[in-house]
């Protein structure tokens, strides 16, 4: 993102912070949206800190062939910002028809492996040539033992066709048979340095309306 990119509205209508809406919200019409989407990165060059996965994720972009992945790592430190870049890189403008976003901590159970994932995967998409619809599943560590040995088997059946990617706190949480066919990715937390160094974040800072900062402040967050 480009400092010309960063517009600054107005934010009367703030939604809490700990349990956001999809991220596939068109960030065009901003003036309603929470700032955990407002500010979300679009691209991996604007992801910060944990360099070495990010460019390793940008290679699999640039080549197609991605593998199943776990991104695990504390809250807040840009997982599910990065499973949606590395989808939008892959898919392009198939990115709507092609991604399935579950949030596993709402839709934990085995009926959500054996409806929407199953159906999801058995559906016809056109993509780009070498690409795989994807099924981005957040918090799949909150997923039931039971609906965990489900998924395995759908990414046994499926894998032709759909690749997976989890953002999980704890990947210990996620079953063996599913950590083993998967590229397990590790985020560490972010420093204060590496945050402030973005020139978007001081930007935002600098400029951002006393009304909207303390609007921001006074959110609960996940620690
Ligand atoms: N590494 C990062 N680089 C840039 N922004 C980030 C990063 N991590 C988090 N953010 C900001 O915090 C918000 C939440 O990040 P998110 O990817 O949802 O975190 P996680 O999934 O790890 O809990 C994003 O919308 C983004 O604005
Ligand atoms: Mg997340």
């Amino acid at each position: 993102m480009s400092d010309d990119d960063v517009v600054l509205m107005e934010v009367d209508d703030v939604q809490p912070v700990s349990k956001p809406a999809p991220a596939t919200v068109a960030v065009k019409a901003t003036s309603h949206l929470p700032w955990i989407e407002k500010y979300r990165p679009q691209t991996f060059a604007d992801i910060v800190g944990n360099e070495d996965t990010v460019s390793r994720l940008a290679v699999f972009a640039r080549t197609g062939n991605a593998p199943n992945i776990i991104i695990a790592g504390p809250p807040g430190v840009g997982k599910t910002t990065t499973i949606l870049c590395l989808a939008r890189a892959l898919l392009g403008t198939a990115f709507k028809d092609a991604v399935l976003e579950l949030n596993a901590s709402n839709d934990r159970g085995i009926d959500v492996v054996r409806n929407k994932i199953k159906m999801f995967a058995q559906q016809k998409v056109t993509l780009p040539a070498g690409r795989h619809k994807i099924v981005i599943l957040d918090e799949a560590d909150s997923m039931t033992d039971g609906a965990q040995q489900a998924l395995r088997r759908t990414m046994e059946l499926y894998s032709s066709t759909t690749r997976f990617a989890l953002a999980a706190n704890n990947s210990e949480k996620i079953i063996e048979p599913i950590q083993s066919r998967c590229a397990v990715l590790r985020y560490s937390r972010l420093t204060d340095a590496q945050i402030l160094a973005k020139k978007y974040v001081r930007k935002r800072t600098y400029h951002t309306p006393r009304k909207e900062l303390m609007l921001w402040f006074s959110q609960p967050r996940e620690t």
